[in-house]
């Protein structure tokens, strides 16, 4: 076969890139944000290669419930088959290969292709195709049915899908970055959250310039300072993001690596240990004084409590490559091209499953919705805005430099943890160098990835 060129898809391996000059210590190349091909590569290393997060157990809870979403720029149908078992099939029916539904969401034992009518089992097993008598083949041949994910496991209701079988278990792949999932979900009573509608925005820019961003804790007095002030006019007191005005570093926040490119920044630490501690930081959204007030008639010395489960959580967990536990919101980042990225945020709700609550939960849940009018209405799009304008500066061929070494080569303010994790200042861009490093080892590989079309129970 030498001589010719591999139908296989382009991986990092294949590239011929030196990834070590690629991403230095402290600097990463222009190309890792800018080319195509690192781009076509990154969707087969990283979106398909590990855990990639693609949905939530609340979003299909019953039998034969499905959502549509994309592994990488895979269209994919996330199901629960019709035992109750937990599946992301390719959406591509097997005959010419057109999208089997087009639907969001939806409730389906079966899906019937809409061109040419072929039909599949929500397991993804062929049933049946118009006139088949017209075909020499055997149709009972596992070849015809619908390719999925090898591997598809969840973490306390969040669904990830890998294609590569070498992968380790999930749990063990989530590893120390699980402690802080588990405290934000089990802050609320019975431990669970119900996912809702999302805000879905779109960047001109790279995916990677949103993960950049995820617990960079440098950029926040400069480029949220119009939504900070807006804080300041219609409110009393320090509110979450006024922790960075002055000297951020001094305070007790910190930002942690958690090792295979999953990250936090912990906010935690700064708010006053008290039921309402955290209520007394929410920054302004709609309904809020109107829930108060009710809450501290109805409930008493309760009320405290009950409106943090409103308040947001001053925590960015970040799950490697797209997944991101910020606040009341679950934002997931998908990468569209080189240059272009979805970023979505979905709102959560509290499974109130024992009764615990008991009324209450209606208005906790009515402004955990209303928070997605706070920032992710006012400081998203500052965000945007930058990733966008980056993409632009990388632009220029010649300046191939992007710097983040925030904090590096000073002595004492970055400590490396027996259980292997790595603590900084809140400002410091010591995760951003780790979750890169790990990226360009992903890269540097060539992964195996696989489909099944065997049909297990
Ligand atoms: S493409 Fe699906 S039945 Fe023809
Ligand atoms: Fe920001």
């Amino acid at each position: 076969m030498t001589g010719l060129r591999s139908t296989k898809p382009v991986t990092g391996a294949s590239l011929g890139y030196d990834w070590s000059e690629l991403v230095q210590e402290d600097r990463v190349h222009r190309l890792i944000y800018a080319d195509p091909q690192i781009f076509a590569a990154e969707m087969s290393n990283i979106f398909g290669g590990i855990w990639v997060y693609i949905a939530h157990e609340s979003e299909i809870p019953n039998a034969n419930d499905f959502v549509t979403r994309r592994l990488g720029q895979r269209p994919m149908i996330v199901l629960r088959d019709s035992a109750g078992k937990l599946r992301a099939l390719f959406n591509r029916c097997t005959h010419r290969g057109t999208t089997l539904t087009r639907a969001e969401k939806g409730n389906a034992k079966s899906f019937s292709c809409p061109y040419h009518g072929w039909n599949f089992l929500n397991t993804g097993q062929l049933r049946g195709v118009p006139w088949a008598d017209g075909y020499a083949c055997d149709f009972r041949d596992s070849t015809y049915n619908v390719a999925q994910a090898p591997r598809v496991e969840s973490y306390r209701g969040f669904i990830f899908v890998t294609l590569n079988e070498k992968m380790p278990p999930l749990r063990d792949w989530l590893g120390g970055i699980t402690k802080p999932i588990d405290e934000w979900l089990d802050r609320n009573p019975g431990g669970k959250v119900k996912v809702c509608e999302a805000n879905r925005f779109k960047f001109k820019g790279n995916w990677k310039l949103a993960y950049d961003n995820s617990s960079d804790g440098y950029h926040v007095i400069y480029s949220h300072r119009s939504l900070i002030e807006t804080e300041a006019r219609f409110q009393d007191g320090p509110k979450g993001m006024s922790y960075y005005k002055n000297s951020p570093d001094s305070l007790d926040m910190y930002v942690k690596y958690t090792g295979n490119g999953h990250h936090f920044k912990d906010k935690r630490p700064n708010l006053e240990k008290r039921p309402g501690g955290l209520w007394a930081i929410e920054s302004v959204h709609p309904g809020m004084e109107h829930v108060e007030e009710k809450f501290r008639r109805l409930y008493g010395a309760r009320a405290d409590s009950l409106l943090d489960l409103a308040g947001s959580e001053p925590v960015n967990i970040n799950i490697f490559p797209n997944l991101s536990l910020l606040g009341n919101h679950i934002q997931v980042f998908e990468p569209v091209s080189v240059n272009e990225t979805n970023a979505v945020w979905y709102g959560t709700m509290i499974e109130d499953e024992t009764g615990e609550l008991g009324e209450a939960v209606q208005d906790i849940n009515a402004l955990r919705m209303r928070t997605q009018e706070q920032f992710p209405n006012f400081g998203e799009v500052d965000d945007l805005a930058n990733f966008e304008q980056i993409q632009r500066g990388l632009d220029c061929l010649e300046d191939e430099w992007v710097y983040m070494h925030r904090g590096l080569g000073i002595a004492g303010r970055i400590k490396h943890h027996p259980d292997g994790s790595i603590t900084g200042p809140a400002t410091d861009e010591v995760f951003m160098r780790e979750y890169i490093a790990q990226w360009r080892r992903l890269m540097e590989c060539d992964p195996d990835l696989t489909v099944t079309r065997e049909i297990a129970p």
